[in-house]
C-alpha cells in the first residue's frame, strides 16, 4: 500500500483591522485609579483600541479576513472553512464564524469558532492545517477576532488596563515543500482556569440581577499567578514545537509571544536566548488583545518587511484555559 505523503501547509495571505479609537494610558486614568506610569512599567502598554458602540467582533473578524483574501489573491468563493478564534463572540451562538460566512458571502464555506482564550489562533491554525494537509480542504480562514472591551470590568484596574480590540486573518493553504508550518505544539492545564475566566452567562451561571449585581458578567483574572504561569511555560512551549520541528532556537530568526506583557515578553525571549531584536512586539500600542494578538504581530511585520521568505518565525501563546500552543513556521513568499 502507497501512503500519501502530507501536503506542505503554510499562510498564504494575511490581514488585520484595529478599530479607530485609540485609548491612551492617560484616558485610563479618567476612568479608573491608574497611572500612565504603572501602566507602562508594569506591563509595556501605552495605548490600546476599543471598538465603536456598534462594532462587533464579526465585524472587525471580516475587515480582517477581508484584507487576508485580498492578499492572497483569492475570494471569498475560494474559501472551504472559516474558524475564528475569539473568547468574546457575537453570542453563545450562532458561532462568530457563522457571522463572518455570512458577512462575506463565502458560499461554500464551513464555519466554526475555536475557544481556547488567548493560545486560540494558534490551536485553530494546528487545527486547520489538518483539513488541506490530508487534502481535503484547499483553502481556510483562520481568524483571531476580539472585543474584549464589551467585557471589561471598568471599575477594575487589576484588568480593564489590560485588554484591547483587534483582529487578525489568515488564508491557509498549499505552499513548497520545506516551508509553512514546521512544527506545532498545544497545551492545557483545565485545573487553571479559575485563574482567568468570565464566570457567568454561560448555562453554569445564567444571567440573573444577581450574577449582574455580583459583576459576574465581566473578565475575571488572578493577575500574578498567571503572570507566573505565562513565564514558566512561554519558553518551555516554544522549545516543545521547535522539538516537534527538529529545530533549535539559535535557527529561529523572530520570535512572535503573544502580547499580554513586555515583562512576560522579555522572559520568553531569555529563556529562548533570543536578543529582543529578533522579537516582534506591539504590546505598546495595542495592549493584550488575546487571539488577535499573535496575527496582528505577524502582519505587520511580514508588511513592513521585518520578516523575509525563507526566514523561520516561533510564535507562542498562553492564556484561558488554562492553555499554551506554539507553532514554527518557515515564511514564503508568494
Ligand atoms: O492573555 C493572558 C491574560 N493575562 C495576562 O497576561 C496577565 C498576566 N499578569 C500580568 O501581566 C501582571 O500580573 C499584572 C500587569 C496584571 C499585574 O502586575 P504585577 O506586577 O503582578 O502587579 P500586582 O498584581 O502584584 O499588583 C501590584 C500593585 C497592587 O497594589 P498593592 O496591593 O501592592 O498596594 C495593585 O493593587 O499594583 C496595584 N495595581 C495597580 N495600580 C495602578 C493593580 N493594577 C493597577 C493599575 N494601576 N492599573
Amino acid at each position: 500500500m502507497t501512503t500519501k505523503k502530507d501536503k506542505a501547509v503554510g499562510i498564504i495571505g494575511i490581514g488585520s483591522y484595529v478599530p479607530a479609537r485609540a485609548v491612551t494610558n492617560k484616558d485610563m486614568e479618567a476612568i479608573v485609579e491608574t497611572s500612565d506610569e504603572w501602566i507602562s512599567e508594569r506591563t509595556g502598554i501605552k495605548c490600546r483600541h476599543f471598538v465603536a458602540e456598534d462594532e462587533h467582533t464579526s465585524d472587525i473578524a471580516t475587515r480582517a479576513a477581508e484584507r487576508a483574501l485580498k492578499d492572497a489573491n483569492l475570494t471569498a468563493d475560494d474559501i472551504d472553512l472559516i474558524v475564528v478564534a475569539t473568547a468574546t463572540p457575537d453570542m453563545l451562538f450562532p458561532s462568530t464564524a457563522c457571522l463572518v460566512q455570512h458577512n462575506l458571502n463565502a458560499g461554500k464555506a464551513a464555519a466554526y469558532d475555536l475557544s481556547a482564550g488567548c493560545s486560540g489562533f494558534m490551536y485553530s491554525i494546528a487545527t486547520a492545517s489538518q483539513f488541506i494537509k490530508t487534502g481535503l480542504y484547499k483553502y481556510i480562514l483562520v481568524i483571531g477576532a476580539e472585543t474584549l472591551s464589551r467585557l471589561m470590568d471598568f471599575t477594575d484596574r487589576n484588568t480593564c488596563v489590560l485588554f484591547g480590540d483587534g483582529a487578525g486573518a489568515v488564508v491557509l493553504g498549499e505552499v513548497p515543500e520545506g516551508y509553512g508550518i514546521l512544527g506545532v505544539h498545544l497545551g492545557s492545564d483545565g485545573g487553571g482556569g479559575p485563574l482567568l475566566s468570565l464566570p457567568a452567562g454561560g448555562t453554569r451561571i445564567p444571567a440573573s440581577e444577581e450574577s449582574v449585581k455580583n459583576r459576574l458578567h465581566y473578565i475575571h483574572m488572578e493577575g500574578n499567578e498567571v503572570f507566573k504561569f505565562a513565564v514558566k511555560v512561554m519558553g518551555e512551549a516554544a522549545v516543545k514545537a521547535l522539538d516537534h520541528a527538529g529545530m533549535q532556537s539559535s535557527e529561529v530568526e523572530w520570535l512572535i509571544p503573544h502580547q499580554a506583557n513586555i515583562r512576560i515578553i522579555q522572559s520568553a525571549a531569555k529563556r529562548l536566548k533570543m536578543p529582543m531584536e529578533k522579537v516582534i512586539v506591539n504590546v505598546d500600542r495595542y495592549g493584550n488583545t488575546s487571539s488577535a494578538s499573535i496575527p496582528i504581530a505577524l502582519e505587520e511585520a511580514i508588511h513592513d518587511g521585518r520578516i523575509k521568505s525563507g526566514q523561520t518565525v516561533v510564535m507562542v501563546g498562553f492564556g484561558a484555559g488554562l492553555t499554551w500552543a506554539s507553532t514554527v513556521i518557515r515564511w514564503h513568499h508568494k
